[in-house]
């Protein structure tokens, strides 16, 4: 796991950032690209690590601005072992309340962008590829693109269409050596989360209740999983969409009042 390089989209903030700090930790070296300007460089660990932390701004909706990003890594690295795609966006409400605006958005951060990002990167992770050790791309999915809740509305089936464009392109490259497989979360406490839950009040949508594991997901407990796809284990591993909520979908089922959604007081600020 030493000595590798990654691109980590949506860097700044959240998942991808968690799994940013992570990778660093692990002797990575990473370009972080994310539409917001400023690297995620607050974190402790980064600070001492800013020689293997590249952050680019980059909007991954938009072909140029990708295309010049990664202009910007090949003029600094030939190969790439894992591309992570954790940039997304949501935004909740009834699809009757969407307007064509949200639905642009969402197809382009949510569904396009990870396209965009793998088109350019390919180059790069095929040069460091081969059958017995293939290179590595990770989406980030979610379980609302699996079993969609009230107002999830066309988030949801943008995170359905990145689970099946998952399965597309892991067929497509798993012969030339490059994997790709998704990490599906229920609720995790990241400054997503906190938007969407103050937005909810015309719009349906509930953020999901504590797991039964009695709390939501913290961004490290999806990074871990995605350091697990990138790492030697995973190297069969290929066309996945694995749920990482604690045990959500399982315990919701008809008639069942023991999920119960969390209080929006307890997501601002200091989730539980
Ligand atoms: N938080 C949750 O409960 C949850 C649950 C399931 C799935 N997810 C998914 O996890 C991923 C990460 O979300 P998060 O919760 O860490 O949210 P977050 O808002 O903390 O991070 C998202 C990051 O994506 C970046 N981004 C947004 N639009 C972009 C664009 N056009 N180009 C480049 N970067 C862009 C943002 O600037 C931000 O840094 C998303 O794909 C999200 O859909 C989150």
């Amino acid at each position: 796991m030493t000595n590798k390089t990654a691109v980590v989209t949506g860097g700044a903030s959240g998942i991808g950032r968690r799994t940013v700090e992570r990778l660093i930790a692990h002797d990575w070296t990473v370009w972080s690209l994310d539409v917001c300007e400023h690297a995620p460089d607050q974190h402790a660990s980064l600070q001492t690590s800013q020689n293997r932390l590249r952050h680019l701004q980059c909007d991954v909706a938009d072909v140029e601005s990708v295309r010049s990003a990664f202009d910007a890594v090949r003029r600094q690295t030939a190969k790439l072992d894992a591309l992570i795609c954790s940039a997304g966006v949501i935004r909740v409400g009834a699809l009757e309340e969407h307007t064509p605006e949200d639905v642009d958005l969402l197809l382009g951060v949510n569904v396009k962008g990870p396209w965009l990002t793998v088109r350019e990167a390919l180059p790069l992770l095929r040069e460091r590829s081969s059958v017995v050790h293939p290179a590595r791309v990770v989406m980030v999915g979610s379980c609302a693109g699996i079993r969609p809740k009230p107002g999830s509305g066309f988030y949801a089936a943008t995170k359905a269409a990145l689970h099946l464009l998952t399965g597309v392109l892991a067929v497509e490259l798993g012969p030339s050596g490059v994997v790709v497989n998704a990490v599906a979360p229920g609720t995790v406490a990241t400054p997503m989360l906190n938007g969407a839950a103050k937005t909810d009040v015309t719009s349906l949508y509930k953020p999901t209740g504590v797991s039964p594991l009695g709390r939501i997901a913290e961004p490290d407990d999806i990074a871990d999983v995605i350091l697990f796809f990138l790492s030697d284990a995973a190297r069969y591993v290929n066309g996945t969409v694995l749920p990482v909520d604690g045990g959500t979908r399982a315990a919701f089922y008809p008639g069942n009042t023991a999920m119960q959604p969390v209080a929006d007081a307890s997501l601002d600020g200091t989730p539980q």
